[in-house]
């Protein structure tokens, strides 16, 4: 696996590797890998001749009061995880590289980029946006990877891939979860092991409320569930739960179509999220 620090690098490499006539499929992360990750890896194995890993935590997403500079960096052990998967080219640049003083530049998606985690983490999408169109424009994958964890980064991602004629081609990999439910996540390790029980509270009430939309389709009872399955829980604060359209983010009043049920929680000072993709009703 080559690691390549620098942006010009990366642009030469990348060049070099369509003019062979490569299929280029990009995982872009924030490191401090897990299964999650590696599935995505594992997919673009599978669909791309190369695949170009980043790793960059980046400080465009993370507000003023957020766990930027208390994010793990594990950057070794991400390097012999994607060594072992067979990762062509590892892209980690420094910061000061990737986001240059006096870049006054931002991609922005406002309507869906404030709905669920925008919302919650004013200006935390403008980020996403910016620094993944930035991934783009230097590796110029043909497929590029991101999991249904993040349900809300999918919907303003392929927007902005539809919006700005990225010629991407964006791939959702289902959720890893642990075996007891937890949807994988690198904010774990920052659980107690009384949070991480506390937790599980998120994934339990997503299931509840799949189970209960096999018997109605209105979408405030099965919020009512998300909401009374997480307040049973003790030491978890609910920051949302909601029953959205995955492509606009918009509540949605009945769930026959399909819908995204999405909960995001404090677990001690920890934040996570989880959602659950519903399929459309079949009318009987
Ligand atoms: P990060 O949180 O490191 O996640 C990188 C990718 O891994 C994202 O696409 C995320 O959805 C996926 N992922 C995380 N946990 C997962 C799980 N349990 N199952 C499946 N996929 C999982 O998301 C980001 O980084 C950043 O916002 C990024 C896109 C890299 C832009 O900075």
């Amino acid at each position: 696996m080559k690691v390549v620090p620098s942006i010009l690098e990366m642009q030469e490499i990348s060049r070099q590797l369509r003019r062979s006539g490569a299929r280029i499929g990009l995982v872009p992360t924030m490191g401090a890998l897990h299964d999650g990750h590696l599935s995505l890896v594992r997919s673009a194995k599978s669909q791309c001749s190369h695949v170009v890993t980043s790793i960059f935590v980046n400080p465009l997403q993370f507000g003023p009061n957020e766990d930027f500079t208390q994010y793990t960096r594990t950057i070794e052990a991400d390097s012999e995880l994607l060594e072992h998967e067979h990762v062509e080219v590892l892209f980690a640049p420094p910061a000061a590289e990737m986001c240059r003083q006096g870049a006054e530049t931002f991609v922005e998606v406002p309507d869906i980029g404030s709905r669920l985690d925008g919302a919650s983490r004013p200006g935390h999408f403008r980020g996403v946006t910016t620094i993944v169109s930035k991934l783009f424009h230097i590796v110029r994958p043909d497929l590029s990877f991101f999991g249904q964890k993040d349900a809300a980064q999918v919907a303003v991602l392929r927007r902005m891939v539809q919006d700005l004629n990225f010629q991407v081609q964006i791939c959702v990999c289902p959720t890893v979860r642990e075996p007891d439910g937890l949807a994988m996540s690198s904010r774990n390790r920052y659980l107690t092991a009384q949070e991480r029980n506390s937790a599980l509270a998120l994934s339990r009430a997503l299931q509840a409320a799949e189970v209960r939309s096999s018997c109605t389709s209105d979408a405030v009872q099965l919020r009512q569930v998300l909401l009374e399955e997480l307040r049973r829980s003790q030491g978890v604060r609910i920051d949302y739960a909601a029953v959205v359209d995955p492509n606009t983010l918009e509540e949605t009043i009945t769930v026959s179509q399909g819908a995204l049920l999405a909960v995001a929680a404090w677990v001690g000072s920890t934040r996570l999220i989880d959602n659950l993709l519903l399929a459309p009703q079949r009318i009987p």
